[in-house]
């Protein structure tokens, strides 16, 4: 078939668009037809290889179920979901960059005291504290933050029974200055699930399932936009090729250790304990 068929074929398909009422559906639509049609021609698909295709996307809705979205971790593995977001919240300047939700965020977190102890398995005990300020460095009180992670076995409280309730989540109110504090454990780097078509895919293609170590945010304040975002630990070995592309530069953070005995005391820590001090910027709701 040469260009110009393959271009009166793509063409006659943008025709039966013509009556599309909907201004947005309709360019979505043109959109991806057009990319579509470049893609299949641009490698020269073969029938054999769509039909494989069509049974990965077949086997993907399969692995669908309430607890489990095999698409949702298809767009993360292929990029899709992290270029979303950026298209969507790459505000740049000075606000925080965001990252992505993932499929293990619960609704439901407990409110818990300033500076409570989320973590109810063993682990390297861990001190995260800061503000959340505007881009103007005012502070922003009262905001709800919202934090998750995955215990020791790499594994969140929602996939393991083995883990007492609320394991490694929880939720804290900013106060007047903006602060926050919580004491966890350093999180550990963990695979996403791989035994279903993504796994497959990923193994086909020689790229590993792993996620660097990191903790979840979300951070939601009256008159700002909601920012879902994570911070990811400096020297994890995958922080730099995470399987669903989340960790930035700007979220990788440093796990000090601190020595000071006095402060160990205060936090009902033993000594020494690891401190994470991390201001976040959040962007004023556009009217
Ligand atoms: C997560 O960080 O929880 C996650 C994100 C995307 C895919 C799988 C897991
Ligand atoms: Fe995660």
């Amino acid at each position: 078939m040469n260009d110009k068929t393959i271009h009166s074929l793509t063409q006659n398909v943008l025709d039966t668009f013509a009556d599309c009422t909907d201004p947005r559906l309709k360019q979505i639509m043109t959109a991806l037809v057009t990319h579509l049609h470049a893609f299949a021609s641009e490698v020269e698909l073969t029938g054999d290889e769509w039909r494989r295709g069509i049974e990965f996307l077949t086997a993907t809705g399969k692995m669908c179920n309430g607890i489990r979205q095999e698409f949702i971790l298809l767009s993360d593995t292929l990029g899709l979901s992290i270029m979303i977001d950026a298209i969507n919240h790459g505000r740049g300047g000075v606000t925080t960059e965001s990252s992505l939700l993932g499929p293990f965020y619960r609704e439901g977190a407990k409110e818990e005291e300033f500076g409570a102890n989320i973590a109810r398995t063993e682990g390297e005990p861990t001190l995260i504290h800061g503000r959340l300020v505007d881009e103007g460095g005012a502070p922003v009180a009262g905001a709800l933050i919202e934090v998750w992670e995955t215990a020791n076995n790499g594994m969140y409280e929602g996939q393991d029974p083995d883990q007492p309730e609320s394991n490694l989540r929880g939720k804290f109110r900013s106060g007047p200055n903006g602060e926050y504090a919580f004491r966890t454990i350093k999180p550990t780097s963990y695979p996403i699930p791989t035994d279903g078509p993504v796994g497959q895919m990923l193994m086909a293609t020689g790229r590993h399932p792993m996620r660097p170590a990191h903790i979840h945010f979300l951070i939601v304040a009256p008159g700002y936009e909601t920012l879902t975002t994570a911070l990811y630990s400096e020297g994890d070995p995958y922080v730099h090729s995470d399987a669903v592309f989340g960790s930035k530069p700007s979220l990788v953070i440093d796990y000090v250790p601190n020595h000071d005995a006095a402060a160990a005391k205060e936090w009902a820590l033993p000594s020494p304990f690891f401190e994470v001090q991390r201001d976040f910027v959040l962007s004023a709701r556009q009217v």
